[in-house]
């Protein structure tokens, strides 16, 4: 059915949030509970819960400040997505063990690998403080003092709370400072890495997957947590014992169905829900795209490197993953906010706002003061995109970057001595910059593309045509002192103990850091870096203003309060849905899709002989579903954004099904707008990762310490 514009807009006005959509916090979670349950749940939001009693939430961690994790056994055990563990994977490995490509999997406790700062924490209890923070705090303070005052009672509050045990207490804001919740968590610091399946199975389809369905990514690891004999944090020791966590969670095999009931339970970074058609305007149409565009140009050319080298697939890899991650991401948002014309949406929400508010004088001019501030963040906002997208692309511009904040810093001062060993290493630790064709041929490509677009006009003063500019350009790459060391290293010494004006003064006779400083000074000047600050305090104070006045508008809504990095809820359900026009997609994949996708030639579609003998053998034991399949993945309703990775997808009874690890492309601007039509997160189907454990790693003995119902 079609629907038309105005049909949308009322129900946008009637219900200002959708079904499914939100992220809810886990004490207020009883508002949700008859929802959740008509949706299909059926356990209580105490069971999720609670602050007297051991509850699911006692089963999930905070990995590291960005990814989510579960407890599957009474001994520590926990699994994350692959992709969260990565770092710990790669920096395991070596040539000879190389644990990435070839996969990870302690067959005893003694072989589990200690890693470094890694983190896992435990929500011990969660409290709202709004008023203890905001005593005596009001708006008409000064936005700093008011600030100030906040910042203290936070202080205060959080020294009182954990006085005395070995807990750590965070305060965060919550709808733009409207409320305030306290954290008080349990941050465990001994974390084994215990198994990892092989990169073309925990990064099966690559960047080309990458926020895509139908998935087949076996995107899991596992780590376990030790404690102290009283089962307590305590720093690595060979004396520490595997941790016993409260609760852990118990793992069904019946797997799902369209029409389930699923929730996610973790730790989704940021969303920006509330924000005007201005913000939604400016990430979807200006942003975005030249993010999008300055990326092209970088991945172009990696690739092409990547491609032609396995050294260099080597040393860009890891890098292209975190710059296509997000240039596919924004890709996905901005068509998304186009196709549901989300700022025309938000314009229709704001009219209906401004009626409202009219003869309220507390928000009559909330809005009007809105867009002001956009408009003066939205020229300062866009430049900056430009620098850090294009004049940063480079590894040559980022290390005169470095050199340069170090002379801005006072570091090649006071008390350092200016040898020519501390200048050596230098060069060797901070500044180590290596010449190669990709990197000029970014330079110049993004350099050129930002003069074209206007944003580069200090490139005009001695270049008049494109192909001036461009053999500027690629002359400044030549002879940048960058590819001299000894020359730039002579003149670094002679920078010691001098003013950061005079050291600039020297370090310009190199063009390449003249050029860097041209275009640094140009974008960061001092009053364009106030009217940034400014604006962006003005809007924060301002959204305070405008969502408490949502609320009052709207008294009868829950709204959930954008994410934050703390512990949330979102609730929905498995469905498949209509990309584009003529295709359906099914909310399940299986091995099926595996083979389908087999291509021995490219790197991230290559099939293990080993799963594809179990394949051939059709063996996979208890973990196939009831047509005999072998499930791999499934999509549902839940609104999930990063830091949702590694969450546990949970059924109606709370057990395990699945593992969180991606969103659908075309549903990438929820974190903005939700669009029940096309947001989608995307689990990793428990059954796969249990028969990857077993039946393909042969580590049934870490199957064995799970709770697995049928
Ligand atoms: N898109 C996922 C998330 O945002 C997974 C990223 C890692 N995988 C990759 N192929 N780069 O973070
Ligand atoms: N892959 C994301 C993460 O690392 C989750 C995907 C999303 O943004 O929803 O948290």
């Amino acid at each position: 059915m079609k629907k038309t514009l105005p049909f949308l807009l009322l129900l946008l006005l009637i219900h200002p949030l959708h079904a499914d959509e939100g992220m809810w916090i886990p004490l207020l979670l009883g508002k949700n509970e008859a929802a959740m349950q008509k949706a299909g749940m059926k356990i209580t939001a105490k069971d999720i819960y609670d602050i007297n009693n051991a509850c699911l939430k006692d089963a999930v961690i905070l990995f590291n400040q960005g990814c989510t994790g579960e407890y599957v056994s009474d001994e520590g055990l926990f699994l994350t997505n692959h992709h969260c563990g990565y770092y710990y994977i790669v920096s395991n490995s070596t040539v000879e063990h190389n644990y990435l490509t070839n996969g990870f999997w302690a067959m005893n406790r003694e072989q589990e690998i200690p890693c470094k700062g890694l983190t896992a924490t435990r929500l011990v209890y969660m409290e709202d403080v709004t008023d203890e923070v905001l005593q005596d705090v009001c708006d008409q303070q000064p936005e700093a003092d008011r600030q100030r005052l906040i910042d203290m009672h936070i202080a205060t509050l959080c020294a009182e709370k954990v006085n005395g045990t070995h807990y750590k207490a965070v305060i965060k804001p919550f709808y733009y400072g409207n409320q305030y919740f306290l954290y008080v968590n349990e941050v465990f610091t001994d974390v084994r890495l215990v198994g990892a399946p092989p990169s073309n199975i925990g990064k099966f389809g690559g960047d080309t997957d990458n926020w895509m369905w139908p998935r087949h990514t076996g995107d899991f690891s596992m780590f376990r947590v030790y404690a102290d004999k009283d089962n307590k944090p305590a720093p690595y020791s060979k004396d520490n014992v595997p941790y016993k966590p409260l609760k852990h969670l118990t793992i069904s095999l019946k797997g799902v169905n369209e029409g389930d009931f699923t929730f996610v339970f973790g730790y989704p970074g940021t969303t920006q829900r509330y924000v005007t058609s201005d913000a939604v305007d400016l990430a979807a149409n200006v942003e975005n795209p030249i993010r999008i565009a300055l990326r092209d140009i970088r991945l172009k050319h990696y690739n092409e490197a990547m491609n032609s080298s396995p050294a260099l697939r080597l040393k860009y890899a890891s890098r292209v993953a975190s710059i296509a991650n997000g240039w596919k991401k924004w890709q996905g948002e901005s068509i998304g906010i186009r196709r549901v014309d989300g700022v025309a949406q938000k314009k229709a929400f704001e009219a209906d706002f401004r009626q409202w508010a009219n003869n309220r004088p507390d928000y009559k001019e909330v809005l009007p003061q809105l867009h002001q501030a956009y408009e003066r963040l939205k020229p300062v906002e866009v430049e900056w995109t430009w620098f850090n997208e294009a004049v940063m692309a480079s590894d040559l511009m980022n290390a005169y970057y470095k050199l340069y904040r170090m002379v801005q810093n006072g570091e090649l001062k006071s008390g350092k001595l200016a040898t020519e060993a501390t200048v050596d290493a230098l060069f060797q630790k901070t500044l180590k910059f290596e010449a190669s064709e990709t990197d000029k041929a970014i330079f110049v490509e993004t350099m050129l593309c930002m003069w074209r677009n206007g944003f580069a006009p200090y490139l005009d003063k001695k270049q008049h045509s494109e192909a001036e500019v461009t053999r500027f350009l690629n002359d400044i790459y030549d002879n940048a002192w960058m590819n001299k060391p000894e020359k730039l290293k002579k003149l670094v010494l002679k920078c010691f103990d001098k003013t950061p004006e005079d050291a600039f003064k020297l370090l310009r006779k190199d063009h390449a850091m003249d050029l860097f400083a041209v275009a640094y000074g140009y974008a960061y000047t001092t009053a364009k870096r106030e009217q940034y600050t400014s604006s962006k305090q003005e809007i924060d104070k301002l959204m305070r203003t405008y969502v408490k006045g949502m609320m009052e508008m709207m008294p009868d809504s829950n709204f959930f309060p954008d994410a934050n990095l703390t512990l949330r809820v979102t609730y929905g359900h498995v469905a498949g849905f209509r990309p584009k026009d003529g295709v359906w997609y099914q909310p399940y994949s299986t091995l099926e899709g595996i083979m389908q996708k087999e291509n021995p030639d490219i790197y991230d579609y290559v099939v293990e002989p080993k799963l594809k003998q179990l394949y051939e053998a059709k063996d996979y034991g208890r973990y196939a579903n009831a047509k005999g399949e072998l499930p791999v993945g499934f999509i549902a309703t839940n609104h999930t954004t990063g830091g949702n990775s590694g969450s546990p997808v949970l059924n109606a009874e709370g057990q395990l099904i699945g593992i969180n690890f991606d969103r659908c492309w075309e549903g990438t601007m929820s974190d903005l707008l939700f669009d029940p039509d096309y947001c989608r997160n995307i689990s990793l189907d428990i059954r796969y990762c249990l028969f990857i454990i077993d039946k393909f790693a042969g580590a049934g003995h870490l199957v064995n310490e799970m709770t697995i119902v049928k």
